[in-house]
């Protein structure tokens, strides 16, 4: 789903454009709890981070430690309980158009073709303009769906629709990009083949982006920067640069020592995190740390 909280963009160009971004995100010692008194969940703790600019940063956690509420909290639908959010110095009070945030659900209109879902934006803010048309044939074809401007969303497949979703929110050229797991529930191939073409997108525009996801594969292929949240209550436990050339291919990437390094140490730190949670009686952590100990166990003998 994307989430439009960017009415009255300014144009884009014909291609995706290079403006540098002037907002870096900080996240200083944030906590969020909801819920009162004896009720009280604390879901975030004491947590700092910094989004830069001009980069793609993923951050990658257990389930329920808290990412979705920090998206809710950088789109500014929600205040963090302590602490502060500041984007380009400014602190965020509330949704902005400078932020867009793309979520995991389809927003697609089903009454509206493909090439009309990615003119929504700039049609409601009344912006028609050759400019904008021109912009939306662009991304038609650097997501791969000239040939389906036509269709509606039903006749889309899961992939497709996402990749629809994508040119959507970039014709809105936002200064940052808030992406809440948008492959999830995906099949492996429809995955991949959607962060190749992320991948492009980002590389190209090269605007401040913010990843969310609980795939591993899909943070070390996407990411110039990798944070590593803590079971619940979230914070930051790690940061790591992912330093691999772009543009990124599947090809090299998972061929790559430097990938497969980084993966092992992410999940170092995410299989400690889930024996945390494992010995806290999660269902969801018990079968990682399952996973994981298969996972060791072949690496070792083979
Ligand atoms: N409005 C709310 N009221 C009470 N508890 C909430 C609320 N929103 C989230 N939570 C709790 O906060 C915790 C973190 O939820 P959140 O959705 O942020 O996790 P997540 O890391 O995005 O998980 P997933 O990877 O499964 O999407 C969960 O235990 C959830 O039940
Ligand atoms: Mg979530």
């Amino acid at each position: 789903m994307t989430t439009d909280i960017s009415h009255g963009l300014s144009a884009t160009s014909a291609s995706v454009s290079s403006k540098v971004n002037a907002g870096e995100i900080t996240v200083s010692n944030v906590s969020k709890s909801y819920g009162a008194g004896l009720f009280t969940k604390e879901v975030i703790k004491d947590c700092s981070f910094t989004i830069e600019c001009n980069k793609l940063t993923v951050m990658i956690g257990p389930s329920g430690c808290g990412k979705s509420t920090l998206i809710r909290l950088l789109a500014g639908f929600e205040k963090p309980t302590t602490g502060d959010i500041k984007l380009g110095g400014k602190p965020i009070t509330g949704p902005g158009r400078d932020r867009l945030v793309v979520f995991q659900e389809s927003a697609l209109f089903p009454w509206m073709t493909t090439y009309e879902n990615i003119m929504y934006g700039p049609r409601a803010r009344g912006e028609d303009t050759q400019e904008n048309r021109d912009q939306a044939d662009y991304l038609l074809e650097k997501v791969g769906l000239t040939a389906f401007r036509k269709k509606y969303p039903p006749q889309l497949s899961g992939g497709m629709q996402r990749r629809a979703e994508l040119a959507r929110a970039m014709i809105n050229n936002p200064e940052v990009m808030i992406l809440d797991e948008p492959f999830r529930g995906l099949d492996c191939m429809s995955k991949e083949l959607m962060w190749e073409y992320y991948a492009g997108l980002y590389e190209e525009s090269r605007r401040t982006n913010f990843f969310v996801t609980t795939d591993i594969d899909e943070a070390i292929f996407l990411a110039d920067r990798l944070l590593i949240m803590s079971n619940v209550p979230g914070q930051v436990r790690a940061t790591i640069e992912v330093d691999l050339p772009r543009p990124r291919r599947l090809a090299f990437v998972f061929d790559s020592e430097r990938a497969n390094a980084v993966k092992m140490e992410a999940l170092s730190l995410l299989h400690e995190e889930a024996m945390k949670s494992f010995t806290g009686g999660s269902k969801a952590a018990a079968d990682f740390v399952e996973a994981y100990s298969r996972r060791s166990s072949k690496a070792e003998a083979g």
